[in-house]
């Protein structure tokens, strides 16, 4: 690829922003107050912002590989817990989407170095809901399934901050888990009963 293309496409784009709004880049330069968080894989097929209809300013974004919320990351925890504290979104959303690399890899029996210990947690989606992948026989709709757990796994996995309960006591936060598909660019939500899985975990998780 010609990276002077991306330069060029750069000015394209001020032009049909300004076009539409001449304010549109002061604006955005006085700050940003998004209402979403979303939690998406780094695949290039998963343009957070784009598959929404959305623009600068209207989502926080934090992507990485088969979107996982690991307790000890460091980084998805600083994302989680700016969004939710400081910026105050009314959703986290996390995102999947068919064909995850990520997920495949996960299933296969391969040393992929430093890999392993992050998929490992994909592998823990597949031990607690193994009987149910097992009795899937088609690979495709196994791989689909589990991409679908996963998010669950990883909505689940938000419940247990502390930011998130206490969002949601105080200000009715959600948590929501969808899915891209990336055959036909359709968004899927999984509708996950966010309230059903908090009251569920809440026994053993509750911190605030
Ligand atoms: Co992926």
């Amino acid at each position: 690829m010609d990276l002077n293309k991306v330069f060029k496409n750069n000015d394209q784009w001020i032009k049909e922003k300004l076009a539409l709004d001449p304010n549109f880049f002061s604006d955005l330069g006085k700050g940003q107050s998004p209402e979403l968080l979303f939690i998406g894989c780094s695949d290039s097929r998963v343009s957070a912002e784009e598959l929404m209809g959305l623009g600068p300013g209207d989502v926080f974004v934090h992507r990485n590989i088969a979107n996982m919320v690991i307790s000890i990351d460091l980084n998805a925890m600083s994302v989680v817990n700016y969004a939710v504290n400081f910026l105050k979104v009314n959703h986290v959303i996390v995102c999947g989407h068919y064909e995850c690399g990520g997920v495949k890899a996960a299933m296969q029996s391969a040393d992929l170095g430093i890999l392993n210990p992050w998929l490992r947690n994909i592998r823990d989606v597949y031990r607690i809901h193994k009987n149910e992948l097992n009795s899937i026989s088609d690979e495709d709709k196994k791989y689909e399934r589990l991409v679908e757990l996963n998010v669950k796994e990883q909505c689940v996995n938000l419940i247990k901050t502390a930011a998130v309960q206490k969002a949601y006591r105080d200000r009715g936060l959600q948590v929501h888990g969808w899915v891209f598909d990336v055959h036909t660019g359709k968004l899927i939500d999984l509708k996950i009963d966010f309230e059903k899985y908090l009251k569920d975990i809440m026994e053993i998780y509750h911190l605030d």
